[in-house]
């Protein structure tokens, strides 16, 4: 079976590897990047609009396309292909905009009666004043539309709320994006990211996973993209996974079928767990990164043909079997990474075998010469597996250890006990 893999990131290596293992796969990235060449064929190329996945899909004859990246589901790839009657892995546009539509989730959510932060819908500066008596502070200020991570504030006074309005709305920092806000009431908790493959109303939980999102340690200074991720989740029991996934997924998947927008991909749901129960944050159309670096590694089924079964509607059942043991999975970062990342540093060790049970992927590379090189601002994930999160912890930091380049950054506390994201 021929299977394009759509993405050029940590995920997308991580799920052409996966996928290469499946029986009978020939796998292709599009674009890839030069560090998948053990795992696929990479395709290049810099273009990932609709069209141009339409048209390598076609080209390629692909038994079945998987979209990694959010930005295409949002624009509606996987209907472009789907009308052509070609099998995708990833929601129709309308699916997706469950990640491209906060207020579209929140509409969806409250239909549905799944629990989530009370809200308003915000288009003007007379909404925002009503909604900030009604709902109160602190608050978490949302827009509407995908913001590449820049889209929600979390907000303590009345100054720094009425700056932030003003700035999405009046001063249009966003763009369109912002013109729109969900003015939420803030939870307090854990989080903790569910992801399943869903099929209409059927769904596979995967395990619970963490990320860690800041860039310090114990969880301070700005936002990233993700600096690490942990598979399972201490102390969240499979039992209590499947509870939390019963209360979210069958409610949800039932509304959107209600109103005729049947689902097939991943649906990623990242919940606050607080003192009321678990409350849904946000949805993504997609895999988390770096989520699937931790989570992939310990799939211990032919996830291939139960995405495929998922692309074509077919009946799917879970959980998604998985090892014993638990994964690490500990990003390096450039120097300047997340405000400006430095490129070009030279990568050592990349020509290496990693450890056994150890995964390399290459997020942000490139090849210069004979040497591979920092491209991107997340460069390199490093995962490893264990027979629990310390065990995995301390072999993904020491394979982690022959990775480091001049001026790589690492938190040195993803997995510890007690740690926030
Ligand atoms: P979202 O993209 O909606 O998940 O928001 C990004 C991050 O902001 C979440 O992972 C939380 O850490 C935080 N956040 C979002 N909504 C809230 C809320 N209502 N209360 C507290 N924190 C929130
Ligand atoms: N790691 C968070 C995300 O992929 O959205």
């Amino acid at each position: 079976m021929k299977v394009l893999v759509v993405g050029s990131g940590g995920r997308e290596h991580a799920l052409v590897r996966r996928l290469s293992r499946s029986p009978g796969a020939e796998v292709y990235a599009y674009p890839g990047r030069a560090g998948f060449k053990d795992d696929c064929t990479v395709l290049g190329g810099d273009d990932i609009s609709p069209k141009a996945i339409l048209n390598t899909a076609s080209r390629l004859h692909a038994d079945l396309t998987l979209i990694g990246p959010e930005g295409p589901l949002v624009l509606g790839a996987a209907d472009l292909l789907r009308e052509q009657g070609m099998p995708v892995f990833g929601p129709s546009q309308a699916a997706a905009a469950l990640e491209g539509s906060k207020h579209f989730t929140k509409v969806i959510l409250t239909e549905a009666g799944v629990p989530t932060a009370d809200y308003r819908s915000v288009r003007t500066m007379e909404e925002f004043e009503s909604a900030l008596i009604s709902i109160g502070l602190p608050a978490a200020i949302k827009a509407d539309g995908l913001a590449a991570g820049k889209g929600v504030v979390l907000v303590r006074n009345e100054g720094e709320a009425r700056s932030c309005a003003t700035r999405f709305l009046v001063d249009r920092e966003l763009g369109a994006a912002g013109r729109h806000l969900i003015y939420e009431e803030y939870l307090e908790g854990e989080e903790l990211s569910l992801f399943a493959i869903v099929s209409g109303e059927n769904y596979a939980l995967f395990p619970a996973a963490r990320d860690y999102k800041r860039i310090g340690d114990g969880g301070t200074g700005p936002n990233t993209g993700g600096m690490g991720a942990i598979v399972p989740v201490p102390g969240i029991s499979g039992g209590t996974i499947e509870s939390y996934g019963r209360l979210v997924f069958p409610p949800v998947l039932a509304e959107l079928s209600r109103r005729d927008i049947p689902y097939r991909g991943i649906l990623y749901a990242g919940l606050m767990l607080t003192d009321n129960g678990p409350k849904v944050l946000e949805f993504n159309c997609r895999l988390g990164d770096p989520e699937a670096q931790a989570l992939l590694p310990l799939v211990n089924e032919d996830l291939l043909s139960r995405m495929y079964e998922a692309a074509t509607g077919g009946w799917i059942e879970g959980p998604v079997s998985v090892k014993r043991g638990a994964s690490v999975c500990l990003v390096l970062a450039a120097e300047g990474y997340p405000s400006a990342p430095v490129k070009g540093e030279t990568l050592p060790g990349l020509d290496l075998v990693p450890a056994e049970g150890v995964d390399v992927f290459h997020a942000g590379t490139a090849r210069a010469g004979e040497n591979w090189i920092a491209a991107g601002g997340r460069v390199l994930n490093v995962a490893a597996g264990g027979e629990d999160i310390e065990d995995a912890r301390a072999r993904a930091y020491e394979a982690a250890g022959r990775y480091r380049f001049p001026g790589s950054q690492i938190r040195k506390d993803i997995g510890m006990p007690g740690v926030r994201g």
